[in-house]
């Protein structure tokens, strides 16, 4: 093993929550607040978040809700809109289904990956019956972008509520949160867990119009985000440099990292995430490389872990960890490519 990259503390590249540090002075300006932890986050209407949010996304107060992570957006907007009939595309996060079953839901899963392309194919009837549909951009786990135009095209056909999960909008840098005064239907989730590292503090944020922000919020509590993830949020976008720095860097890592697999013939999706989705074949390969690198240190979802609704089981995700992080495992892989070619 080469003793340049080698690491002595476990890699998790499992959770895409950001795998670089916080910014020295936010952690510092949050110290500062704990002497205020005995009061209540500030009174239901998160005003000043709100502000700065809407600020950040380009959009009016009006039009934001904070809320406990995105998962709270996932929750509350099933449980708002959702009693009719959800489309959900499939590979993709597990808990537009797991909010789905939780409530009671009917739900349809509609298989977008053709080859290794995730292209909507949503059909007329289905967007018709739902009262919610599913887009999630980029999807996770495959990492695809879905264009503008099938979003525009998938709000005009669609008789319910379509929200789009944006939680990985700071890698792909392209959102419709400017089409929220023209569509009605639509509703954006966004999140600080995978891009700011807020993640423990469990922090989102819906975007939709005021009318269906009201909706939605009925099902929220008062007291949704605590009093410091409240203060984290008005405080990190001061330090957009640093966290924009941050993605180019991870954006490069990438890059290399799926054209070094391709090198050793082994296929990964292309990415607009922090994460890349690697395809090993069969189950068997797939547990077998998944066992040796978490043998090795290098925690890793596997396809059929809780993170993934839809997806086969020949699949395993990485996040993007520091460039280190992922040379190590890149030669892990080499060496098990090398050992029992797939
Ligand atoms: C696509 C997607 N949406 C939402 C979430 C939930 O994120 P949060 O930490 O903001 O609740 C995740 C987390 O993995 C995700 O991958």
């Amino acid at each position: 093993m080469d003793e340049k990259i080698r690491i002595n503390k476990p890699i998790c590249l499992e959770h895409s929550s950001l795998k670089y540090p916080l910014p020295e002075k936010l952690l510092f300006e949050l110290s500062e607040e704990l002497h205020n932890m005995n009061k209540y986050p500030s009174g239901g209407d998160y005003l000043e978040l709100s502000t700065k949010l809407a600020d950040y996304a380009g959009v009016a107060p009006g039009n934001i809700l904070p809320a406990n992570g995105s998962d709270e957006v996932i929750e509350s907007t099933t449980r708002a809109f959702g009693n009719k009939l959800i489309l959900i595309p499939t590979p993709t996060f597990s808990q537009y289904e797991a909010s789905a079953d939780r409530n009671g839901f009917s739900k349809k899963l509609v298989n977008c990956l053709q080859g290794y392309d995730y292209k909507l194919n949503y059909n007329d009837d289905d967007l018709k019956e739902a009262s919610l549909v599913w887009i999630c951009n980029p999807n996770n786990p495959t990492g695809e972008s879905i264009s503008r135009e099938i979003i525009k095209n998938i709000l005009d056909r669609s008789a319910g509520i379509v929200i789009v999960d944006e939680c990985n909008y700071e890698y792909l840098g392209e959102t419709v949160a400017d089409l929220i005064d023209k569509y009605h239907n639509l509703v954006i989730s966004r999140s600080f867990s995978k891009n700011f590292g807020l993640a423990g503090f469990r922090l989102g944020f819906t975007i939709a119009s005021p009318k269906n922000i009201i909706k939605i919020a009925r099902y929220c509590q008062q007291f949704r985000v605590n009093r410091m993830a409240e203060i984290a949020g008005i405080k990190v976008l001061k330090y957009l440099n640093y966290y924009k720095e941050i993605w180019q860097e991870v954006a490069r890592v990438r890059k290399q990292f799926i054209a070094a697999l391709h090198q050793i013939n082994i296929m990964a999706f292309p990415s607009k995430s922090n994460f890349v989705l690697v395809d090993f074949i069969t189950r068997e390969n797939t547990k077998s490389v998944w066992q040796y690198l978490r043998k090795e240190g290098v925690y890793t979802f596997a396809a059929w872990e809780d993170e993934f609704s839809g997806l086969e089981n020949h699949y395993i995700r990485f996040t993007i960890g520091t460039r280190q992080e992922m040379d190590y495992t890149l030669m892990l892989l080499n060496q098990y490519q090398k050992n029992n070619p797939i």
